[in-house]
Parts: structure tokens; sequence; C-alpha cells
């Protein structure tokens, strides 16, 4: 879609005054307002420390929009019949996206090792053959393929009969839109062996493209981890990565997302999160299993 085309018809023209490189004062109470507004939606909580991010960040939408001040930006998608369509570029410019293949390679390991071995040995037990796995926040899609390169190689020949469904979800279309084309630039591949780079990837004249086999067990869309309804429908998943996003929310924010996360584990599920994060003081739900180099919780 058309950026422009999000804007209200009536809007008045561009005045030039928000030339680029102007500069729009952002007050204490924009900032207060806009912190409340972001975290009501999505949970990420500005410290004020991070309001100089906020303001530039915001700052060269408003600047693209030609509207006058954060608060009339505020207003905009509060309250516009188009506001709706606007919270997506909202959501590009809030969130930090950063991210690459084979991230956590211990985590993998006890995926590989420990985890998987386990939830298929309990599947056999009552008869089901298919596994489940959500990489929640999963940005540009590299932690949901190296989940599936990891599987492909060293799970499936030992379980052929089974099936595994990757699911990766984030609230930024933007990352979402990559995650689907599986094109990745050298930044995104920096830490793959060249054993799985050789494997899985293709070298395009665009970047590296994952192998069309490995997109089909993978699957991507938009959603938002701190909207309940969207959360409810996501269950019996059997492992879910919800990695290096905690850290942008609150103590509140994280506990009511780790909350629908365990809901969304079937029961002897996994949930791994990032290496700087801790479930300590958020959710007392989950066992700690410790692996070399890594830890997961389980839904007992
Ligand atoms: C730093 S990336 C982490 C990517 C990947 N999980 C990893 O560990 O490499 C954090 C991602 O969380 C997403 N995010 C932030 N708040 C979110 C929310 N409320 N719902 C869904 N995704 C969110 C961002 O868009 C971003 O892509």
């Amino acid at each position: 879609m058309n950026q422009q085309t999000i804007l209200p018809q009536n809007f008045s023209p561009p005045t030039g005054q928000n030339s680029p490189g102007g500069k729009l004062e952002f007050s204490d109470k924009s900032f207060s307002s806009w912190r409340k507004y972001i975290y009501d939606i999505c949970g990420i909580y500005f410290q004020d420390s991070k309001k100089y991010l906020l303001e530039s960040r915001l700052q060269k939408r408003i600047m693209y929009l030609n509207l006058e001040s954060f608060d009339q930006y505020l207003d905009f998608i509060r309250y516009n019949a188009n506001g709706a369509a606007e919270k997506k570029y909202l959501f590009e410019v809030i969130t930090i996206n950063e991210t690459f293949f084979f991230r956590n390679q211990p985590q993998l390991d006890a995926l590989v090792s420990s985890v998987l071995p386990e939830v298929i040995a309990d599947k056999i037990k009552l008869g089901r053959n298919k596994v489940r796995i959500w990489s929640a926040a999963s940005s540009s899609g590299e932690e949901a393929y190296s989940v599936a390169m990891s599987i492909v190689d060293l799970i499936k020949p030992k379980y052929p009969s089974f099936e595994f469904e990757i699911v990766g979800t984030d609230i930024n279309q933007t990352m979402v839109d990559t995650a689907k084309k599986g094109i990745y630039k050298d930044y995104s591949i920096r830490n793959s062996p060249a054993y799985y780079l050789k494997k899985y990837f293709k070298q395009t004249p665009n970047g590296y493209e994952i192998d069309s086999e490995l997109k089909k067990m993978v699957s991507f869309r938009v959603m938002n981890l701190f909207d309940d309804l969207s959360m409810k429908a996501m269950i019996n998943f059997d492992v879910i990565y919800c990695a290096n996003v905690l850290i942008y929310f609150d103590l509140s924010s994280k506990t009511k997302v780790i909350s629908n996360l365990y809901n969304s584990l079937s029961k002897g599920g996994y949930l791994f999160i990032g290496y700087s994060e801790t479930l300590h003081g958020v959710s007392k739900s989950f066992k700690l299993i410790s692996y070399p180099k890594t830890i997961g919780y389980k839904k007992e």
C-alpha cells in the first residue's frame, strides 16, 4: 500500500515547516502520553533514558506525514479513521529487530539433543506424529529458520515419519515480509556455520536465499504478543522461543506475555528466552532445566 493513502482526505497540505533537519519539541508531557500509549498497545516500555531514541524515531514518521507535533501524531493514530493502519508504521519505527542465524547455538543444541527427543518420545506414546514450534517475536525469521535447519539436519533423519511445523510471528510487518521472502544479507549469516550455509542457502544477486524446501516448513505472520485475543488462538505448541523481546517490556508486561505463552504450550512443552533474559520474579509456573551453556523452561 502507498504510505500516503493512509492520510485523511481533508488533511492540510504540506506547509514546508517540517522540512528534514527541523526539530520538533518532545515535551515531557508528550513523552509520557506516548510512553503510556505504546505500552498499552504492545507492552514496550520506554524508560526515561530512552526518551531521545523515541523522539528521533517518531520524528522521522511525523516529518514524513507532514504533521506538526508529537501530540498531533498521537491524536492521528488514536482518533483518525486511518489511525489503525498507521499503527503498522508506528511498530516499524519503535521496534528493534536485531537478529541473526544461529544466534543461540547452545539452545539449538539443547533442542536437538534433549528437548525434541523427549517431546517426540511422549508423542509416540500418545500415537501422535506432529511437533509444533513457535518463534514468537521472530523479527526477519533467522531464529525460525535456524531451528528448521537444525531439525532437518539432525532430527528428521531419526524420525522420518514426524512432521515439524514452525511458526514465526512478529509485530513488525516489514520484518514478517522479509522472513517470508527468506533472502538475507551478509550481516544475518555472519554466525552461520559454513556447512549450513552451503547446504541450506542459495547465493543470489540479492543475497543468500533460504532453500525452498526449508521455507515450506516455516510460516510467518504478524502478531502482537500483547494482544490477548490473538494469543489465546496460539495453542498446542511443543516448543516456544521468545528471545530478546522481554528486555523491551516492564515486569507487568513480561508477566502478562509469559503467562499467555505458558497457556500456549502443551503439557511437557518448553520455553526458551534470550541469553540476557530471565523469568526470575516473572513466573513460577515453569520448571527450570539446565543444559550445557543454556537453560530452558518446562511446563510440567
Ligand atoms: C531483537 S528482536 C529478536 C528477534 C529474535 N527473537 C532473536 O532473538 O534473534 C525483537 C523482536 O520483537 C518484536 N516485538 C517487540 N514487541 C513485540 C510485541 N508486542 N509483539 C510481537 N513482537 C514484538 C520486534 O518487532 C522485534 O522484531
